[in-house]
């Protein structure tokens, strides 16, 4: 309560109106001189609680000085009063000296607890970061143990199957100049010929995943890439019907990365956009500077992504798609995290999706 000057203020305020009424009163009301003299103690108790020992006893010996005149003069001829008025003097400095002691240690101890409380505190958050680290980090470790099974696996089959792939096709070449156009057999081939292409395709996506590329790093413009994206889009969007809108002003905002490997990580998010999205929908592109880098969202307009279809979106071969490899969310990821980024996915069933790439700036 109050700063120390005002507290001192009313402790002597307090001692001074006590010690006043017992020099006004006259000697025959000794009655009330008796309460007065136990007045004392409360500008005694206070100093301790406030001030300590040291406290305590400073108002303590005040009121001995104040008092002892008044005893002296105006008690002096009646003897037994003044040795228990004398006796009371040394009980106001026990008093004020012991409640002082006491209060101070009290107010250690508290301080004491307090910062006892804040390092534990400060431990508990410390240790919540640290399993929140290693949740994080178990999670990657868990996702690579599990792509570095299937990238080896795969490898091989994907190699395999790649050889007799050109056969085929090599051969469904051949046998369609046999077949022209027009000819029942002439559209099987051309099947043929398509399909083997989209398989080629599946092969060739895995194993450009299963192989670890290294980044080529330099200084590259993401509004540039992006550029570039909403050009390479532009016209599966117009098939489709869906609008595209590059929703930033924002120039250069350079950052090291691999200007082709960011461009495949944008070309397949924003395909997914637009496969997702019906005629007359969306797709907007975001671009802002954030605390550590840049922030590039994608938002459609389009179906969504059910809850529990959301952690399985960036697994490879997960797709909802009839023609659909589901390696572009796989790739994606890996893409973003080898710059040391991060992809994030909200989504909500019939309304939109927006993803949300996180790149660190270029130092
Ligand atoms: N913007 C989006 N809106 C709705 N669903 C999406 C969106 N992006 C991804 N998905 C879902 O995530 C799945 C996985 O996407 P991913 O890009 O990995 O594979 P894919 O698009 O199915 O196949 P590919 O990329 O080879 O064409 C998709 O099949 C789709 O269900
Ligand atoms: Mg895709």
């Amino acid at each position: 309560m109050g700063s120390a000057p005002a507290r001192i203020s009313i402790i002597a305020i307090l001692i001074l109106c006590i010690s006043l009424l017992h020099y006004l009163t006259p000697l025959h009301l000794h009655y009330l001189h008796d309460i007065f003299q136990r007045f004392y103690y409360i500008p005694i108790i206070l100093s301790a609680l406030w001030f300590g020992f040291r406290g305590g006893l400073a108002s303590a010996i005040a009121v001995s000085i104040i008092y002892t005149p008044h005893i002296l003069f105006q008690w002096g001829d009646h003897v037994s009063m003044e040795i228990e008025k004398y006796l009371e003097i040394v009980l106001y400095n026990i008093v004020g000296g012991i409640t002082g002691l006491l209060a101070q240690r009290e107010k250690e101890r508290s301080i004491e607890l307090q910062k006892t409380a804040k390092g534990l505190e400060e431990s508990y958050q410390k240790l919540q970061l640290q399993s929140e680290r290693i949740l994080v980090v178990e999670e990657q470790l868990r996702r690579a143990e599990r792509l570095s099974t299937l990238g080896e696996m795969g490898a091989v089959l994907a190699h395999e199957i790649r050889n007799p792939l050109g056969s085929i096709r090599g051969t469904a070449e051949i046998l369609k100049d046999d077949f022209p156009p027009g000819s029942a057999k002439h559209e099987f081939i051309e099947i043929q010929i398509k399909e083997t292409e989209r398989l080629n395709n599946v092969v060739e996506d895995f194993l450009r995943m299963a192989r670890q590329q290294p980044l080529e790093l330099k200084e590259c413009s993401i509004a540039e890439e992006l550029r570039t994206i909403f050009r390479l889009a532009e016209n599966q969007a117009k098939t489709a019907g869906v609008r595209i809108v590059p929703a930033f002003t924002a120039d250069g905002l350079p950052i090291k990365g691999d200007g082709e490997k960011l461009r495949q990580a944008f070309l397949n998010i924003m395909i997914n956009a637009i496969q997702a999205t019906p005629p007359d929908g969306s797709v907007t592109i975001a671009l802002e500077r954030s605390d550590s880098g840049v922030a590039i969202t994608f938002s459609d307009s389009g179906i969504g992504i059910a809850t529990e279809e959301l952690e399985k979106i960036f697994e490879p071969f997960y797709t909802t798609k009839s023609d659909g490899t589901g390696l572009g969310l796989a790739i994606t990821r890996k893409i973003i995290e080898g710059h040391g980024g991060r992809i994030d996915i909200c989504s909500e069933k019939g309304k939109g999706t927006q993803v949300c790439i996180r790149l660190p700036g270029a130092k």
